[in-house]
């Protein structure tokens, strides 16, 4: 499963621009599908809700290209709970990516909404866990514990928290690959669940 987005304009390194105009919502999944070489995009979302933009316009340009089927799924970034319904109301929504990790909890509200709702909830920056991992700091404990790594315990937590959890960590290394994708196998009882999560 494939998945990427689009919303923003880069015109210089670290510049990221919000644009929801359609036409460039258009140019950006053609773009995507002419990059990644697929003729459909599994799940295509959207990075930001452009403010300087009709909500209504970037939904549709998106409704139309899923409907001619360059897209499969559709996705939000960054949203509120009232954002995510009212694209709902005009869009089959599957997905939500906003920002969490353990020491950045802002969007609970939305994770709690998307549990509730069945959609996919991705975490983006999920490694973040600050001074927690700090020697005899609680996720270095249970890393411990687990014969595990801080990055994995806090992987296991976000998996744990939730059903509808989707961590994508990114990497430059196969190793940190590897240790990510075992962190799916450790599992953190009650107890432990708590102690990583208490901030
Ligand atoms: N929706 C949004 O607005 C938004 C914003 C930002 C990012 N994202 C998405 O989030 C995803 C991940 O973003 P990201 O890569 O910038 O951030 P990230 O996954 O939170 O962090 C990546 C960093 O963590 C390190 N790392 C990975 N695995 C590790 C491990 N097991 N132990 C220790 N360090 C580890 C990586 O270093 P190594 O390379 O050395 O492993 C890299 O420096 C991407 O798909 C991106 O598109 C979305």
């Amino acid at each position: 499963m494939i998945a990427t987005k689009g919303g923003f304009q880069r015109p210089g390194p670290g510049r990221w621009v919000e644009d929801g105009r359609p036409a460039h919502l258009r140019a950006a999944v053609e773009g995507s599908l002419r990059r990644l070489r697929v003729e459909r995009i599994d799940l295509y979302q959207l990075h930001r809700i452009d403010p300087k933009v009709p909500a209504a316009d970037q939904f549709g340009v998106l409704a139309e290209l899923r409907h001619r089927g360059k897209i499969r799924h559709l996705g939000l970034s960054e949203v509120t709970v009232a954002q995510i319904e009212a694209a709902r109301a005009v869009l089959p929504i599957v997905s939500v990516q906003n920002r969490y990790n353990l020491a950045d909890r802002e969007w609970e509200e939305v994770l709690d909404y998307c549990d509730e709702a069945g959609l996919g909830f991705i975490p983006w920056f999920p490694l973040a866990v600050g001074r927690m991992a700090d020697a005899g700091g609680p996720i270095a404990n249970v890393a411990q514990h687990h014969g595990a790594t801080p990055a994995q315990i806090a992987l296991a937590w976000m998996l744990e928290r939730s059903r509808v959890m989707l961590p994508i960590p990114g990497t430059s290394t196969v190793a940190h690959l590897e240790e990510n994708i075992a962190a799916a196998a450790i599992r953190l009882d009650a107890g432990e669940f708590d102690i990583v999560g208490r901030t």
